[in-house]
């Protein structure tokens, strides 16, 4: 009888500041523009999010996935979130109100509709993943690593510097699987004096290591020498990256990742399309399959892989070396002299008929990995070619999401 009239309690969603890599994954995932963030902080708008939950599933860390019970006048505003190093603790008086009856399960079920038909891939891994760890090393207790070999992967005559660096953990456990990632914490302070957020790099050996039954990993890096308005800047970590030498120290945090993983069922079908540096979880995963070539398996690999030019193409001799009755490698130059401009989904075109058979196998699997732009133009070359086959894409396309067999990585 004394409780207040009006008291609205509302379960509002929070993003961990310790946890979070800031790698704008939640703020371009929320179809509604309800994450914003600056040089400290990614936060949500509570009068703008809806809890569809469409961007929980895409965050590598988990550190989306924070809701804290407040009285609807007082939930934390974008200004107060931005300032935080921590999340609050949950307020007592608030979470003492129950949520209205019904109330979890409709939005559970209302997020099952409204997460998948927004999200392009998956959010969920393949069933026969192995299971992932994530946030063994955090922002407040990362691990080092030393810096056990780096060189350029892109020919000498090209601006394009991409680097192959193999990172050691020596005795401390840092277990991954492909397709995961991990970040990298740059010495240094940003403009306003604090330290570096960690930048996030796919990881590009298999879960066995660079060298097998070794504790390290490696990475592929771009150096950045534009900005995205192609203006010139210095890229702060990929620099960092790619001028480090044998016997330096980096500070690592993660593993990240819980969903773009690999199906370890043996006839499974790897269905791989990537640009330039995103070849890293493709090189990962393409190899762990190498290593564990099974007698008897009829999972296939095929790879479609976009560059300017072969010369700017990353592992491109040790890629074309493997054979051909192991992986189906399809390569797209887009600037090469006197040839006719071409990207991945060109070159996907051009196997239709066998891409179209993969698409009717309920055991592959899609990898898109590399530019944002290439989104598009891989989902609508797919959606032509399972049309033209007869396939029904809008039904395929849920349920390669619903299945955990499409995944995109792309920035
Ligand atoms: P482009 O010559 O048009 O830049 P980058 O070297 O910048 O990492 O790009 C890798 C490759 O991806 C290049 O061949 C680039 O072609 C190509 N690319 C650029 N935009 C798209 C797109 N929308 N879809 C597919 N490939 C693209």
């Amino acid at each position: 009888m004394n409780a207040p009239e009006s008291v609205e309690i509302i379960k509002q969603h929070l993003i961990d500041p310790e946890i979070c890599i800031r790698c704008n994954t939640c703020e371009e995932t929320c179809p509604i523009d309800a994450i914003t963030h600056d040089e400290r902080n990614y936060v949500v708008k509570a009068d703008v999010c809806n809890g569809c939950m469409a961007c929980i599933a895409p965050c590598p860390t988990g550190a989306i996935d924070n809701w804290r019970h407040v009285l609807k006048a007082e939930a934390y505003g974008i200004d107060e979130q931005l300032t935080w190093d921590e999340l609050p603790a949950q307020n007592t008086t608030a979470a003492a109100f129950p949520e209205p009856p019904g109330a979890a399960a409709e939005a559970e079920a209302d997020d099952e509709i409204v997460a998948s038909d927004m999200v392009r891939g998956a959010s969920v891994p393949p069933w026969s993943a192995a299971k992932p760890y994530v946030n063994l090393y955090t922002h407040q207790s990362p691990t080092t690593a030393t810096v056990v070999g780096n060189y350029r992967l892109t020919d000498a005559s090209v601006e394009s510097d991409i680097h192959h660096i193999v990172l050691d953990f020596g005795a401390m456990p840092f277990p991954v699987l492909e397709g995961q990632s991990i970040g990298i914490l740059p010495p240094g302070t940003s403009a306003d004096g604090k330290p570096h957020h960690a930048r996030q790099y796919s990881i590009a050996s298999p879960r066995d290591g660079e060298r097998p039954r070794y504790n390290n990993v490696s990475l592929t890096v771009k150096r950045v020498t534009h900005d995205h308005g192609g203006n010139p800047t210095d890229g702060v970590c990929s620099n960092y990256l790619c001028n480090l030498k044998k016997g330096d120290t980096v500070t690592v945090i993660g593993p990240f990742g819980t969903t773009f993983l690999m199906p370890n069922h043996p006839n499974s079908h790897l269905l791989m399309i990537c640009t330039g540096t995103g070849s890293a979880p493709m090189r990962a995963m393409t190899e762990y399959r190498r290593r564990r070539r099974l007698k008897g398996a009829t999972g296939k690999l095929m790879l479609f892989f976009g560059a300017r030019t072969k010369e700017e193409l990353p592992y491109f001799g040790p890629l074309t070396n493997l054979p051909k009755d192991f992986i189906d490698t399809n390569l797209a130059f887009s600037r090469t002299a006197e040839m006719p401009k071409r990207y991945v989904q060109d070159a996907m075109r051009e196997r239709a008929g066998d891409l179209a058979q993969l698409l009717r196998d309920d055991n592959t699997y899609l990898y898109v990995c590399g530019l944002k732009g290439m989104e598009d133009g891989v989902l609508q070359a797919l959606q032509e070619i399972a049309g033209a086959d007869g396939l029904d894409w809008a039904e395929l396309w849920a349920r390669l999401k619903r299945e955990g067999r499409l995944h995109f990585e792309t920035y």
